[in-house]
């Protein structure tokens, strides 16, 4: 699996998803404008992995700090953290991240001083990288086990190696499975605009030598109405404290198709993609962007002039749809409200 993110001699290198599969080619961020930049034009994406690149973005910001010896470091190391948080709004794992990195930064910055500071800074993000990896083999784990023998999965958009630091959230549990060989098929929207499914995930388990479908978002229902998907399973951008689950667009759709089908909806997350500051999913902020995305196709204007377009990236499916939400630490299923406080406090 080509990695994407990768962290060399204080240089952070992201993996072009704009350019996948045509291209591979690494974007190279030496500190945490260039790094915020990437988040927000989506060359790296998923949320695990924007929160591990959010993290190294600290660590440069600790670094520039340290090098450029600003009279406030506090001040300049808050306003990078924030900049950061804000490069995409939706997922939860970036503030995590980088408030796990910042807190270590500033804390040895008052200990012990500006170079204990950087290595510190720089220790921790590694650590939320390789902390990662653990994750997701641990839920592909408890995934598998709820995934029966001659199974047919469908996923939506990029929840693999491309959007975590290891093989991913739900394709994770799809990889683990198909390792136990439950796995027959495994279809993918393909996940208009940023085609994350045709794109992403078709090119990763393709390389797992996966039996991978490729379908336009709308053929989901019709899929589902055939009885040729066993289970689906997604990634999430955050969950709120009731279960809600906010993620890649069109996955509300896919929930419903699901529960008009009698067929279970699984999301696969690491506790980090939680908020329970959140009450419920409405309170979730959703990202809009650029209306040339939905106007356009691979740079090429397919609507007329003068239409507007409409761009969620997220949309949130209620807890009453989830079968089950698989964790690092487990599977919860409903209640969802009074099952994660048991999990995660
Ligand atoms: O806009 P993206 O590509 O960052 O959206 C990604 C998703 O919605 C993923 O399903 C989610 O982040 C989970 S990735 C393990």
């Amino acid at each position: 699996m080509i990695p994407a993110i990768k962290w060399e001699n204080k240089v952070l290198y992201l993996l072009d998803q704009r350019i996948i599969p045509w291209e591979i080619q690494y974007v190279e961020c030496r500190d945490f404008r260039q790094t915020s930049k990437c988040i927000k034009d989506m060359v790296v994406r998923g949320a695990p992995a924007i929160g591990i690149a959010g993290g190294y973005g600290v660590a440069l910001a600790v670094k520039e700090a340290v090098e450029k010896d600003y009279p406030n470091p506090e001040d300049f190391l808050n306003q990078a953290a924030q900049c950061l948080v804000s490069s995409r709004p939706t997922a939860v794992n970036l503030k995590w991240a980088v408030d796990r990195v910042l807190s270590k930064g500033l804390d040895a910055f008052n200990r012990y001083g500006p170079e204990e500071s950087l290595e510190l800074a720089v220790q921790e993000a590694i650590t939320i990288h390789n902390e990662d990896v653990e994750m997701n083999y641990q839920i592909g784990r408890n995934g598998s086990l709820l995934i029966k023998p001659g199974s047919n999965v469908l996923t939506h958009c990029n929840a693999g190696a491309l959007a975590t630091g290891g093989w991913g959230t739900a394709l994770g549990v799809i990889r683990q499975a198909q390792s136990e060989g439950k796995i027959r098929k495994v279809y993918v929207d393909e996940t208009r605009p940023f085609l994350q499914g045709s794109r992403l995930t078709a090119w990763e388990l393709e390389q797992d030598d996966i039996d991978v479908t490729v379908l336009v978002d709308g053929a989901a229902g019709y899929l589902l109405s055939l009885g040729e998907v066993d289970a689906v399973i997604v990634g999430a951008d955050r969950i709120g404290a009731n279960g809600d689950v906010a993620n890649k667009i069109g996955t509300y759709s896919l929930a419903c198709l699901c529960e008009h089908h009698n067929i279970p909806f699984y999301v696969a997350a690491p506790v980090s993609t939680f908020d329970l500051t959140i009450r419920s999913g409405r309170e979730i902020p959703i990202e809009h962007r650029d209306e040339l995305e939905v106007l356009e196709f691979l740079g090429k204007r397919v609507a007329p002039y003068g239409v507007k377009g409409f761009n969620p990236s997220f949309d949130v499916t209620p807890n009453r749809m989830v079968s089950a939400i698989i964790t690092e630490l487990g599977n919860i299923f409903a209640p969802f409200e009074e099952n994660i406080k048991k999990i995660i406090s």
